[in-house]
């Protein structure tokens, strides 16, 4: 859907202001019959074909994500029951933008204490599912997509580096859903005022996306004791070209050395990034030996980075 299409349907937007503010040109919409386990389960069989993993090899699948099918049980055993990954256990992350590091710091942690073997991690949304569609302050910014990873053991000293999270949750209030859950459950009153759609007051958020991100890289750095010359690839949760920009350019890394692709898929949340990284893999970016920095930032706040040998 391309920003020209939102003024077409009636919203007081327009596509310079989306491409200026945000640097989004387009995202994608999921088709009426399709579901966020329909998505997830495509692109987990993909992965799982280019890991060449079989789905009776998966010991956990951990799911990523805020938009889930159903709100009980958890959005990771529909996957388990498509792929038919009758050994796994599954369950979700709700870490928001910074699900799918989360999902992969949680499957490390499974493989290293011998729990799992193999772990499928994903990050889907379908968040136009999530948005009103009347407010122009969010629903020119989110999009719909999944992307799936395998996490095995490393060997040859590749694999996690370093990983970092961290999370503020005295700021939940400035990206939310105020009702839906038992706090406030569905009512006449909730569905009448639509506070159950996805809620943000977006200058706040970006003021603090700058500063935890440039914290996520100096911490990723650190961690991993390598300096930013040695990153080969930083793949950077996709939610705003300036955000990206401020990011790269605290870390002291050009943006040639930047994946971008939020002008064409907008901010898919904990998919941003494994999409991302798929698509900069499928680009020849990433090799064997690659060195490749995962930031990201999402509601919570949470925060977090990953640095990646591949
Ligand atoms: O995924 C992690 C969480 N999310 C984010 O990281 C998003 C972080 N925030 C942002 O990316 C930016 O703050 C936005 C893209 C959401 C907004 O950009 P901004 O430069 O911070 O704009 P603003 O909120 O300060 O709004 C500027 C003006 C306002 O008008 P007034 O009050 O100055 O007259 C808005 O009403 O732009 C107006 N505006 C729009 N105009 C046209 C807000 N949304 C739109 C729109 N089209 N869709």
């Amino acid at each position: 859907m391309t920003n020209d299409e939102f003024v077409a349907i009636g919203i007081d937007t327009n596509d310079a202001w989306i491409r200026d503010r945000t640097g989004i040109r387009e995202r994608h919409v999921a088709g009426p019959d399709e579901t966020l386990t329909s998505l997830a389960a495509t692109a987990s069989r993909i992965a799982m074909t280019d890991a060449g993993v079989a789905a009776s090899e998966i010991d956990a699948i951990v799911m990523a994500t805020v938009s889930p099918d159903h709100l009980l049980p958890a959005a990771a055993v529909e996957v388990q029951a498509a792929l038919g990954a009758t050994r796994a256990a599954a369950f979700d992350v709700g870490a928001a933008c910074t699900g799918w590091i989360y999902g992969v710091v949680v499957a490390e942690g499974l493989v290293a204490t011998g729990t799992a073997e193999t772990v499928l991690v994903i990050g889907g949304e379908l968040l136009t599912r999530i948005v009103n569609w009347k407010d122009r302050n969010t629903c020119v910014l989110f999009g719909d997509g999944v992307g799936a990873t395998i996490v095995k053991r490393s060997q040859k000293g590749r694999g996690v580096l370093s990983s970092y999270i961290r999370s503020d949750g005295t700021l939940a209030k400035l990206l939310w859903r105020p009702s839906g859950g038992g706090a406030n459950p569905v009512s006449e009153a909730t569905l009448a005022d639509g506070s159950f759609w996805v809620q943000m007051q977006g200058r706040e958020v970006f003021k603090h996306a700058v500063r935890s991100m440039a914290d996520a890289c100096d911490r990723a750095l650190d961690g991993a004791k390598l300096s930013a010359d040695s990153i080969d690839l930083v793949i950077p949760h996709q939610a705003n070209t300036r955000i990206i920009e401020a990011t790269a350019k605290h870390a002291g890394i050009s943006m040639n050395k930047v994946y971008v692709n939020v002008d064409r898929y907008g901010n898919t949340s904990a998919a941003s990034i494994p999409i991302a990284l798929d698509e900069a893999r499928r680009a020849g970016r990433i090799t064997d030996g690659s060195t490749v920095m995962f930031v990201g930032f999402g509601a919570g706040f949470t925060w977090g980075s990953l640095v990646v040998r591949f």
